[in-house]
C-alpha cells in the first residue's frame, strides 16, 4: 500500500496547501473474459495495490497535475479542451474531466499530484484506476453531491474510446469504481447491474503471475475480435432474429445454428456464448462454497481463451501450464484482454509458497527471466481517504 502520509507532504512542498486524498483500485478479472463488450457477464475483483490522487481545489478552471514517476507536469484548462489522442497521460486525466463536463457534472479547477503502484502495462487496469480516482477526485471537489458511480464509470471508459483510443468495455472501470473489500463484482454489462458476490475464502489466495509480456498487440487485435464478434451477431440474426449481442445467444442454440458460422467468427462466437455461461456457473459454485468447481471453470475459461479466441501467448500459457500442475492449486487462467499481462491463480494458502517457486523456476528455465508474483485480496472501489 503506498504511503499516504509521504503523498500528503509531497503535495504540500508542491502546491504548498493541504489536499484530500482520493484512491482507486486495479483490478483482475477471475472469469468472463471479452464479455463486457457483448453484453454478456463478467467477474472482476479490484486487487490491493492502488493509484492515489492528492487533490486541492481552485477558484479558476485550471487543472494542475504533477506525479512520482508516472510522467511529467501538466497543466490545462477545463474550459479550453486541447487535442484529443495526445499519447500522454493527459489523454486519460483530461479526457476524463471532459466526459464528465460532457455527462454535465459541472468540475472546478484543482492541483492535483498522483502516485501509483498498480503496475502499468500489465493488464491489471492502471488506466482504470488513474480514470476512477480522478473522477472520484474531480467530482468530490466540485460538490458535496454523491454522483452515481456508474456515471464516473461510464465517463472513464468514454475517455478511453475518445481520448485515448481503446475502445474497451466497461468492466475495468466498473471494478475500479464499484468494487467491495471481500468480494468479486459480478457485471450484468447489458443492464449495468453490478452485484457484490462474496468473495472472502477462507484458506485460499488469489495469486497474481505478471508475465512482463507488454500486450503490444492488443489493440489491433481487440478491436478485431469486437468486429469478428459483431459479424457473428448479424450472421446469427438469420436464424435467430432476435439476437441484439451474443448476450443474447444460449449455449444450447449455439450448438445448433454456430455451424453456420466459418472460422474464425464460429471460433470468437463460440468463446463468448460458453464464457457467459460459464461465468455464471462460477458465481454459483461460489455460493456453494465450491472452489474446485470455480477452478474447474477458470481452467476451461484459459483453453477458450487460448483456443478458440486466441489472445493467450506462450508465456501466459505455460504459465497456466505450470500452476495447474501443482497441488493446492484450484484453478489458473489468464486475465484481462490478453497478448500478455497476467495470470490470475486460485491457490490453498499452504502452497502459495511451491506454487511461486514452480512458476519463477519454470518461466526462467523457458524465457530466461522471472514473473512478478503476488498475492491479493479482493479490495474496495474508489474511496476518499
Ligand atoms: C480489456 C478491456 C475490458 C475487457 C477485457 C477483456 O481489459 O479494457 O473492457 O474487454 O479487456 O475481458
Amino acid at each position: 500500500m503506498l504511503d499516504l502520509a509521504s503523498v500528503q507532504n509531497v503535495f504540500r512542498s508542491v502546491y504548498g496547501t493541504d489536499p484530500r486524498l482520493f484512491s482507486a483500485p486495479g483490478r483482475v478479472n477471475l472469469i468472463g473474459e471479452h464479455t463486457d463488450y457483448n453484453d454478456g457477464f463478467a467477474l472482476p475483483m479490484a486487487i490491493d495495490r492502488r493509484t492515489v490522487v492528492a487533490a486541492a481545489k481552485r477558484t479558476d478552471r485550471k487543472v494542475r497535475v504533477t506525479s512520482n514517476g508516472i510522467a511529467k507536469s501538466e497543466e490545462f484548462d477545463l474550459d479550453r479542451p486541447g487535442p484529443k489522442r495526445r499519447n500522454s497521460w493527459l489523454d486519460y486525466i483530461e479526457g476524463t474531466a471532459q466526459c464528465l463536463e460532457m455527462r454535465n457534472i459541472k468540475l472546478v479547477g484543482a492541483d492535483l499530484f498522483i502516485e501509483s503502484d498498480v503496475p502499468s502495462g500489465a493488464g491489471l487496469s492502471s488506466s482504470a484506476a488513474l480514470e476512477m480516482s480522478l473522477a472520484l477526485a474531480m467530482t468530490s471537489l466540485a460538490s458535496n453531491e454523491d454522483f452515481p458511480r456508474v456515471e464516473l464509470a461510464l465517463a472513464g471508459q468514454a475517455a478511453e474510446h475518445a481520448y485515448v483510443g481503446t475502445m474497451c468495455g466497461i468492466m475495468d472501470q466498473f471494478v475500479a469504481a464499484l468494487g467491495q473489500t471481500d468480494h468479486a463484482l459480478l457485471i450484468d454489462c447489458r443492464t449495468l447491474e453490478t452485484t457484490p458476490i462474496p468473495f472472502a475464502v477462507p484458506g485460499a489466495v488469489i495469486l497474481i503471475c505478471d508475465t512482463g509480456v507488454k500486450h503490444e498487440l492488443a489493440t489491433s487485435q481487440y478491436n478485431r475480435r469486437r468486429a469478428e464478434c459483431q459479424r457473428g451477431v448479424e450472421l446469427l440474426r438469420r436464424v435467430l432474429p432476435d439476437v441484439r449481442a451474443l448476450r443474447d445467444v444460449s449455449v444450447a442454440q449455439f450448438e445448433q445454428y454456430g455451424e453456420t458460422l466459418a472460422d474464425p467468427v464460429r471460433k470468437r462466437c463460440r468463446h463468448v456464448v460458453t464464457e457467459n455461461a460459464r461465468t455464471l456457473d462460477a458465481v454459483h459454485a461460489l455460493s456453494e462454497d465450491d472452489l474446485s468447481e470455480f477452478g474447474r471453470l477458470m481452467v476451461l475459461s484459459h483453453r477458450s481463451l487460448q483456443h478458440d479466441y486466441e489472445v493467450t501467448c506462450p508465456e501466459l500459457d505455460l504459465c497456466v501450464e505450470v500452476a495447474t500442475s501443482q497441488e493446492g492449486v484450484y484453478g489458473a487462467r489468464m486475465t484481462g484482454g490478453g497478448f500478455g499481462g497476467c495470470t490470475v491463480n486460485l491457490v490453498k494458502r499452504e502452497a502459495v509458497g511451491p506454487v511461486s517457486d514452480a512458476l519463477r523456476r519454470e518461466f526462467e528455465r523457458r524465457f530466461g527471466k522471472r514473473p512478478e508474483i503476488f498475492a491479493s485480496r479482493a479490495s474496495q472501489g474508489a474511496i476518499e481517504h
